[in-house]
Parts: C-alpha cells; structure tokens; sequence
C-alpha cells in the first residue's frame, strides 16, 4: 500500500507571493474573501457530500462476466506486460497525448501552449526523464497530481490539466498508466514557461476555486444501473473527459455540470450539444451511427470529426473497443436532455444544388460564394454538394445533412474551410486540403455563406471580420 499519511500537504501557499502593487493585493484579497463566501455556501449547500473512495470492482466483475475483454479490469494483480498494455490504452482513452505530446518527434515530452481568458498555461514533459520530466516522481506524487491536482512539490496545478475529470479514476487504473509512462523513452526537453497575469501565476489560489469547481473523490457505481451504464459514466466523466470540451463553463472557467454536455466553445469550435435532445443534441442519432462516429470520425449523413474532435477520434476514441463504446453511448443517452432552442437539428438541413448553371454565373462582380464553391470544393464534394462514396471509408462526405453546416453557428464550418480535415484512424486516412492560405477573410466569408444558404442552416452567416479573428486562434 502507498503511504497516504506523506501526501497530506499544508493548504497554503508554498511558493508565497512575491510583494505586489497595493491595486493586486487587494485584487487577490478581495478574491479570496468572495470565493471563501461562496465556498461556505458550497459545502453546506445541497451538493455538499464528498463521494468517497468506493471500489469500482464490482461494476468490473459483472463487466468481465459479460464480456471476455482485455481492457475489463482484473480480478487479481496483473503480470508486468498486461499491465503496461492495459496502462497503454486507459492513457489513450484518457488522450494524455492531445496535450502533452506537442511535436510528433517528442512524444509525451509536453511543449503544448493551451491559452486561457487568463494567458496562456504550456504543457510539461511527462516522459519519465528525471531532470525535465517525471523520472523522480514516486507514484504517490503520480497518485496525487491525477487525484487531486497537487504537483511534485505540493505547488497547485492548473485546470488546464483536467484532474477535475482525472480525480474519478481508480487508483488501479492511475497506477497502470504509470506503469505504460515509466516503458517511455525518456525525453531531456524543458518546455517553455507560462505565461499567465497577476494574480492568475499565483498558483496557491487555486485552493479557491477547487473549493467550488472541484469535487475530489473516485468515481462511485451505481448499483441500479447496469455494468455498461457505470462503465460509461466512469469513461465520459472520468478518463475521457468528455465534459472538459462539451460542457459550458461559469465565469471563473469551471464546469457547469447542471447543464452538462450541452455544449461550449473553445477556440472558436463548438463542441456541440451530445445530450439526448432529438433537436439541440444527438438523440435522433441511432447507437450505430454515435459508435461510427467514436470509432471512425464519420457518420453519415449526421457528422464527420474535425478539428479538436478530430484529434480526440485519431488519438483517442478509435482504440476503444466495441464494449467501451457501446457503453459510452448507453451513458450518453441517460443523461439529461438538454434544448438549445433549435427548431430543427444541425444534421437536417439542406437539399442538392440542381442548377449548375446558375453556379458558373455570368458576370463575375466582387466575391462569388457559388464560383469559390465550384472552382475549390466542388470536385470532391459535388458540384450539387452530395460528395463522393456515400458512405465507403474515406468518402468525400455530402454537405447536406451535416451538422457542421446545418449548425446555427457557422464557425466550425468556416474552421473546416481554414484549416481543412486531417483525421488518421484504422478505418480511413482522411484529407481535406487547408484553403486558408490560398484564400482571404472576404472569400472564406462568402464561401461559408454560400454552403449554409444552399447546403445548411442558412440563418448561420459569417462576415470576413470574424473569419479574421478565426484565423488567429488555436
Ligand atoms: C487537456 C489537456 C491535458 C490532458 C488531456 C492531460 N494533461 Fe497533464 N497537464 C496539462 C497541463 C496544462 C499541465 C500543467 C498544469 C500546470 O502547470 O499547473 C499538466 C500537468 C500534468 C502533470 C504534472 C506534471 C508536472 O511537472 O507538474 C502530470 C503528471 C500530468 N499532467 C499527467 C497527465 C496524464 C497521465 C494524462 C492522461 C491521463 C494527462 N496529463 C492529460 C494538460 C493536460
Ligand atoms: C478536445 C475537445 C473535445 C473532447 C475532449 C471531446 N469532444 Fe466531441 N466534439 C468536439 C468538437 C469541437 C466537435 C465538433 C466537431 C466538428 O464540427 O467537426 C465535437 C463533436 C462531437 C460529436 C458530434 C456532434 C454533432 O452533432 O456533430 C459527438 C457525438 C461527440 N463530439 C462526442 C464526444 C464524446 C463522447 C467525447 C468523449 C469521449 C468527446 N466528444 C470529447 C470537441 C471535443
Ligand atoms: C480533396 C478533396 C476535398 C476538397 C477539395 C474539399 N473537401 Fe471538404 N472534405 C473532404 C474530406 C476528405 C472530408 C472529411 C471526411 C471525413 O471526415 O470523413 C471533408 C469534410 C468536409 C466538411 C465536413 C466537416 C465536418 O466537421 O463535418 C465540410 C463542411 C467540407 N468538407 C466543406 C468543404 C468546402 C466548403 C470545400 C471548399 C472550400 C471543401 N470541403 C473542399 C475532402 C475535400
């Protein structure tokens, strides 16, 4: 057993605050008062109880009954190699790479910048070199950072790193993807500093808003659900930190977990809304199509995978197996619906172009959405916008009943145009070249317009000043 007893750290500022301006001071102070408030309300307010740290074994024996599976955990200890394999794939169900592997060439060696409201938070290096990476930490340390997002030397980490997500997961399954960690080659590469404002570098308050965005404790099965049910709920809400992206956050960037999944947006994506709702979500979506999208970045006729949720498909989603899948999609289904208002649903839009001729047009005055459209895009999605291969791997996806053009907001497809598709799975490489260096802010813009007007949601309209602001985030 770990010695917990050496875990236990002091709440107060080990790396204290260097002497500031009196405006600063008084900013923190003032902060720290408000969130003590708040969090006094917190702990006696209704959601108070801490769920404390419960064996998942028994959801994870009616699973292994179920279903001869290699990632089912195991009853008893498990031989070396085993482990590292199951600690291979709980970190790519987790995707510790999405954020710490920054360069292809450097694996796990950290180096990403993610920017926040509050400046911008790099990655560290998690291979375990022992002078830049994690080679010193005891497991404890590792235990620790997961569960209760403390580094090495007790200093706060950022919720950046998503422990918030990552505290629900079994000390075994911490501990395996140790294990998969420690068989890395290590890397001697010292990512570059943060850079956040005062008082956000002051690391120490974030004891504050743990107190009211951070729930410790492991996840906790619920007895009268089904094997499937909790080993979906631990994945969505733990491991694979579904939320981190489809959640909405309150104004200090904490999840609102009373209106969960119903989507967010994050550097211009919109993580869309995946509750049940038949409209604003993914109810009308059958179990099959959510599993294909998981497990290959494509449904047809409802949605393809770009962007970050591209990335999520290629590094993450596709390794799971049929039973992990299948029961993140039993999770999804029960959780509360939530509407966005939508009168029709993002992938229920749009019919065939059905006049070329109209598209070539006569006289060319300014930008020509149609003409862009033809001259760029037509020769792999149709000039009439049904694509190319149905539904075959790899197909060239029809535009009509996409959710990314059907969606109210045309960002994600103005996104598509700019950086284009680029997903690597089992089932397909798929590429769609990037037009943002060929074509300017006023092009893109009319092209956008053009394939929601005929082939979407025409109420979702982008001008070229926020195709500008587009470009400059990721
Ligand atoms: C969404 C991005 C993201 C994901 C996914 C992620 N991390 Fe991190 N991680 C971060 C950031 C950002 C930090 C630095 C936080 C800080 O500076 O306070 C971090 C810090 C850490 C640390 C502390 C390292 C140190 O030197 O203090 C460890 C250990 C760690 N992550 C392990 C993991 C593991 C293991 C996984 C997968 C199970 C993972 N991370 C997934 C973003 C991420
Ligand atoms: C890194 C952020 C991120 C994470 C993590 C993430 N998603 Fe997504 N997801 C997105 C974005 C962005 C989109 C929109 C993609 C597009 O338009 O091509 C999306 C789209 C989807 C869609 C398609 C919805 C539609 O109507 O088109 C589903 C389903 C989905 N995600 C499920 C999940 C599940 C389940 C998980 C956890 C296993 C997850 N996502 C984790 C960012 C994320
Ligand atoms: C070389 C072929 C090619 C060209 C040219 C091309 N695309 Fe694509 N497009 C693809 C492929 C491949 C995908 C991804 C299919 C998948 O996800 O399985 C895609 C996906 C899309 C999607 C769906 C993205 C999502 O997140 O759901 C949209 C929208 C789209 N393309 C629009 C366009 C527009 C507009 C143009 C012209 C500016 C264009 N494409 C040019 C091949 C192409």
């Amino acid at each position: 057993m770990l010695n917990h007893s050496s875990r236990a750290q002091p709440d107060r500022p080990l790396r204290p605050a260097p002497r500031r301006r009196f405006g600063g001071a008084a900013l923190a102070a003032a902060f720290s008062v408000f969130s003590l408030s708040i969090a006094w309300h917190e702990a006696r307010g209704p959601r108070a109880q801490q769920s404390d740290e419960l064996p998942i074994t028994q959801a994870y024996a009616d699973d292994a009954a179920r279903t001869p599976d290699d990632t089912a955990a195991p009853a008893g200890p498990l031989a070396n190699g085993d482990l590292i394999k199951r600690g291979q794939y709980l970190a790519r169900a987790a995707d510790c790479a999405a954020c710490h592997t920054a360069d292809k060439s450097r694996p796990f060696a950290g180096g990403l910048p993610i920017s926040t409201p509050f400046g911008t938070i790099v990655t560290p290096n998690i291979t375990p070199d022992p002078d830049t990476g994690i080679g010193r930490w005891t497991d404890a340390d590792f235990i620790r950072a997961m569960h209760e997002g403390i580094g090495k030397s007790g200093e706060r980490l950022y919720p950046a790193f998503p422990y918030t997500a990552y505290t629900r997961v079994t000390e075994q399954d911490v501990l395996a993807i140790r294990a998969y960690l420690n068989t890395l080659q290590p890397i001697h590469f010292t990512p570059p500093a943060n850079s956040l404002k005062f008082p956000f570098n002051q690391r120490w308050l974030m004891v504050f808003w743990n107190m009211f965005n951070f729930t410790e404790g492991r996840f906790v099965p619920d007895p009268q659900k089904s094997a499937e049910w909790n080993r979906g709920a631990y994945l969505v809400e733990g491991l694979a930190h579904c939320g981190e992206c489809h959640t909405p956050r309150n104004f200090m960037q904490g999840l609102k977990s009373d209106a969960r999944l119903s989507g967010a947006v994050l550097a211009g994506w919109h993580a869309f809304n995946i509750t049940p709702d038949k409209l604003s979500g993914v109810g009308a979506w059958s179990d099959a199509e959510l599993r294909a999208y998981l497990a290959t970045g494509a449904a047809p006729g409802r949605a393809n995978a770009a962007g970050p949720m591209g990335e999520v498909v290629a590094n993450s989603t596709q390794y799971l197996t049929p039973v992990d899948l299948r029961s993140i999609v039993v999770y999804l289904r029960s959780v509360p619906p939530v509407s966005g208002g939508d009168t029709r649903s993002r992938h229920d839009w749009g019919a065939p172009a059905d006049d070329v001729t109209g598209l070539r047009g006569t006289a060319v005055k300014g930008v020509n959405g149609a003409q862009l459209f033809v001259a760029n895009c037509a020769s792999c999605h149709n000039w009439s916008g049904q694509g190319v291969g149905a539904s075959a791997p790899g197909a060239y996806p029809s535009l009509i009943h996409n959710s990314t053009v059907g969606a109210s907001d045309p960002n994600n497809l103005a996104l598509v145009i700019l950086h284009g598709v680029n997903r690597t799975t089992a089932h397909a490489d798929v590429m769609m070249p990037a037009f943002g260096g060929h074509l300017d802010d006023e092009q893109i813009a009319a092209l956008t317009n053009y394939v929601t007007r005929q082939f979407g949601n025409p109420q979702a309209t982008i001008g070229a000043s926020r195709v500008a602001k587009l470009r400059t985030l990721q």
